[in-house]
């Protein structure tokens, strides 16, 4: 068959600079081919199931409906004014009906149905975290990670206090100016350093020296009004977004890493002291005042920004490269915590809840060939289906499946499809997200990412829908994820006896490139959860973006342990 292909002219969307590029060491995975030969009556019978178009409520039609046209036309040429015609490769009729069975097995094991699945895992995290929370290591899941953050910021903090931000290929530092009550943050200086690929991968003193060395050069620039008082030194908010046992609000080792990272050496350290050492090396007057995970920055800079009363605020959620989430849970719920009683009667939990794991996850082929290819095979296997630094590498892998066993790009492979992680989430949502009539997004996109050029409209339909369904799968994992702690903290609806939270509004911050920059992902996530509580609950349930807590709120958090105090440089007594 052949078609009209159009020449996608649009540029590739930018969007994918905003999420950072997330290098990657692993390796490919070869592909299975076990639909080969497949008996025409089980493709027939899968093919007759019922299709449900992705956007219910959109004029585009899906893959499918191209397929079913096709079937009452004949093969017949698509044409698109007015775009030059070019013949695309030949795609058999049976190569259409393999590329429909695979689609169709996709969606099948990506589906999550709210009663019968989401509900059985939700009970389950509830019951990890209720492990987690009991004894140390009481979770296979769960780390339920104590943060040592007791309340959060006052707002009445003073001064200019620093963040180093490292969670990912890039790190960043920053200097920021908080005036007290009524002027929150003056202002904020920062600057943003890619980690070298071979440092992620290289050994502990390396990184540690390489990031001290940016911190020095970035003090080095400030004018003597930055300097602190003699005796004193600059204070530093660390988010150190991997999952670590933390001892102290300035004291925690690594406990393993995760988004791509695998530095030799690091494991069982205590991060803080590492940094303090090697910024000491340097001569460099600083110190770490708080060791944060971007979840617990991001909920400190939340409570502030929103201006909330008291117990709003109480989750939040990253889903970026990685995923985490952090609540406030009640000091008598957690049972591991051996220290006198905070006088708030609270701590943060930080839950690693990328950890989380069960049988009854919709998992794929593609996933378990992707966790099998990866640097850390076994873990996070919820963070895999769900965050940013995955997502792309799941389309690919089905794509690279079709090209394989339906000849989806022609006889041969595209070379490009064989490289892990060249197409990354930012595509995903741009070609999902593609409202041009022809789809002329994800011709680009394929072209320049891929070395795909001449599609047609029904490729790009069907890229579109295999981006959808695994778009989809991890928005409502996600939201399981945000019902889960509702649950365990009786915001859910559920909880009869407790007439006080039953009715209170509960804020959830939520920040990371996934859920900021892919609209489509946020609205389902947010369906999700209002299926899942119902529309009552779910009113007083407010999902909502909240920036840079990775940056700002280690700093303030800095701010509120600082150890002078509320003026601890004399620029702040000059200028605050
Ligand atoms: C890390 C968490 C982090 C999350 C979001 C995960 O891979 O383990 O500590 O909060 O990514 O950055």
């Amino acid at each position: 068959m052949s078609s009209a292909m159009l020449h996608a002219t649009l540029p590739a969307s930018s969007s994918a600079e905003q999420w950072s590029s997330r290098a990657s060491p692993w390796m490919h995975a070869s592909q299975s081919k076990v639909l080969r030969g497949m008996h025409a009556g089980v493709q027939r019978h899968i093919l007759s199931l019922r299709v449900a178009p992705i956007f219910e409520n959109s004029m585009r039609h899906t893959f499918m409906d191209a397929i079913r046209s096709r079937r009452k036309v004949g093969l017949s040429r698509v044409s698109m004014e007015p775009s030059p015609a070019v013949t695309s490769e030949v795609i058999s009729r049976s190569d259409w009906n393999r590329v429909a069975i695979v689609l169709e097995e996709l969606r099948r094991k990506c589906d999550t149905p709210a009663d019968e699945l989401l509900c059985v895992l939700i009970d389950g995290m509830v019951e990890e975290m209720k492990a987690g929370l009991a004894v140390e290591g009481g979770s296979k899941d769960y780390k339920m990670i104590l943060t040592y953050v007791d309340k959060l910021p006052s707002g009445k903090e003073r001064g200019h206090f620093y963040a180093l931000d490292l969670g990912g290929t890039n790190f960043r530092v920053l200097r920021v100016h908080f005036g007290g009550k009524e002027s929150q943050m003056k202002d904020q200086e920062y600057q943003e350093v890619s980690i070298p690929a071979e440092l992620m991968l290289g050994q502990h003193e390396e990184l540690f020296d390489f990031i001290a060395g940016k911190l020095a050069e970035f003090v080095s620039k400030e004018t003597d009004a930055y300097h602190p008082l003699p005796g004193r030194k600059r204070e530093l908010g660390f988010t150190f977004s991997f999952p670590i046992k933390q001892t102290s609000i300035d004291a925690g080792t690594l406990i393993k890493w995760t988004k791509g990272f695998a530095v030799e050496g690091t494991a069982g350290k205590d991060v803080v002291q590492a940094l303090n050492e090697a910024m000491e090396k340097r001569g460099l007057d600083m110190v770490v005042t708080a060791l944060v995970n971007d979840t617990v920055g991001t909920l400190a800079v939340a409570s502030l920004a929103t201006q909330k009363q008291d117990d709003e605020v109480m989750i939040s959620v990253i889903l970026g490269t990685g995923t985490n989430a952090c609540y406030v849970e009640s000091i008598d719920a957690i049972p591991k915590w051996e220290g006198p009683k905070p006088s708030s009667g609270k701590m943060i939990i930080s839950m690693e809840w990328g950890g989380f794991s069960s049988s009854f996850l919709p998992r794929t082929q593609y996933d378990e060939a992707l966790d099998a290819a990866s640097v850390n095979p076994g873990e996070q296997i919820y963070e895999k289906l769900l965050s940013g630094m995955y997502l792309g590498d799941v389309v690919r892998r089905v794509l690279l499946r079709l090209a394989e066993e339906a000849a989806l790009f022609g006889p041969t492979v595209p070379s490009k499809l064989l490289v892990p992680f060249i197409l990354g989430t930012p595509h995903v949502s741009a070609m999902h997200q593609d409202e041009s009539s022809d789809l002329q997004v994800v011709g680009k996109i394929l072209g320049n990412v891929l070395g795909i050029d001449e599609t047609s409209l029904e490729l790009r339909k069907l890229v579109v829908d295999i981006c959808s369904i695994v778009a989809k799968r991890a928005a409502r994992l996600a939201g399981a994820g945000i019902v889960g702690i509702l649950k365990k903290i009786g915001r859910d609806g559920t909880k009869q006896d407790s007439s006080a939270t039953q009715n209170k509004r509960t804020v959830v911050a939520m920040d990371g490139g996934l859920y900021e920059h892919y609209p489509w992902f946020r609205a389902e996530l947010k369906a999700a959860v209002a299926e899942l509580l119902g529309s009552e609950v779910a009113k007083n349930v407010v999902i909502e973006l909240s920036k840079d807590g990775s940056g700002i709120g280690a700093a303030l958090l800095a701010a509120a342990h600082s150890r002078y105090g509320l003026f601890p440089f004399k620029y702040a007594n000059m200028r605050a």
